[in-house]
């Protein structure tokens, strides 16, 4: 299978980069800015899974126009996309009183809007097809997280437009699931979320350890295969038994 993934130049999205390859499908990732560190999961993947296709492309999911030409390339090079995974997220968190227009509009650009663009961009490969899956990324912050109020109602939202879409799709071969990401420790939580998370991870988490980010890939590479083809429209959550954040 070909498979496109969002973000695949670090954390969890570079995690399923690789264990896709390893798992016998090429994929094309994005990255936004990180040009060494795609390059760096390139390579990685070249030296474990030699006989995959893996390539990555520049694209920042919030420009239209850039998803669907970056998409189109892909889809020239590949031939075929049967699957996609919405990884590519940012955080701006911040009080809901003290939050500026600036930080809500990049995190719900990016995390939700960016991912509308990408799924309206191969739907009619995919229908044409009749065959895809596709595959959000959430958080459990989405029932409510305190201070990411943006970051939360991004990571809600692609659960109504993921429910949509199996639904307006399934008939077509196409189903649509959510991941319910619960506490990795990657770039995106080092830098913006403090010690205290770590210990009240730690402390409430049923099973008493932060997640990795192959924990995440390896529901990804079940979701893309034909094992799942009869699960659409669900929300699952990986998280050590967690059901909200703080
Ligand atoms: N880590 C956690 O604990 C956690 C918890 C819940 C949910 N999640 C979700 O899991 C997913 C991956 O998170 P992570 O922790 O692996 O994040 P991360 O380490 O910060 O990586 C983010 C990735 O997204 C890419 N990206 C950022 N802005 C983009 C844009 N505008 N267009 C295209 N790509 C963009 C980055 O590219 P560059 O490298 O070029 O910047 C990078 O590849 C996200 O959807 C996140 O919300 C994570």
């Amino acid at each position: 299978m070909n498979v496109l993934i969002t973000g695949g130049s670090r954390g969890i999205g570079r995690a399923m980069v690789q264990r896709l390859a390893a798992g016998g499908h090429n994929v094309a990732f994005t990255y936004a800015n990180n040009e060494q560190a795609a390059q760096e999961t390139i390579a990685q993947v070249a030296a474990a899974c030699p006989e995959r296709t893996v390539k990555a492309y520049l694209l920042d999911v919030k420009k239209t126009e850039q998803v669907e030409s970056v998409i189109g390339t892909i889809i020239d090079e590949f031939e075929e996309i049967q699957a996609v995974v919405n990884n590519a997220a940012v955080v701006k968190n911040n009080a809901a009183v003290l939050m500026s227009n600036e930080e809500w509009d990049e995190v719900i650009a990016t995390n939700l809007t960016g991912p509308f663009y990408v799924i309206r961009t191969l739907l009619m490969h995919f229908i044409s097809n009749r065959k895809g899956k596709i595959i959000n990324i959430s958080s459990l912050a989405q029932t409510g997280c305190s201070g990411q109020v943006n970051y939360a109602a991004s990571k809600a939202g692609l659960i109504g437009m993921t429910q949509t879409l199996a639904k307006e799709y399934g008939a077509k071969g196409i189903t649509a699931n959510v991941v319910t990401v619960g506490y990795v420790p990657t770039d995106m939580t080092k830098d913006n979320l403090v010690d205290s998370l770590h210990k009240f991870w730690l402390q409430h988490c049923p099973i008493k350890k932060v997640g990795s980010a192959e924990d995440i890939a390896n529901l990804a590479n079940f979701l893309i295969s034909e094992e799942a083809n009869f699960i659409n429209g669900e929300v699952i959550r990986v998280s050590g038994g967690l059901t909200y954040a703080p």
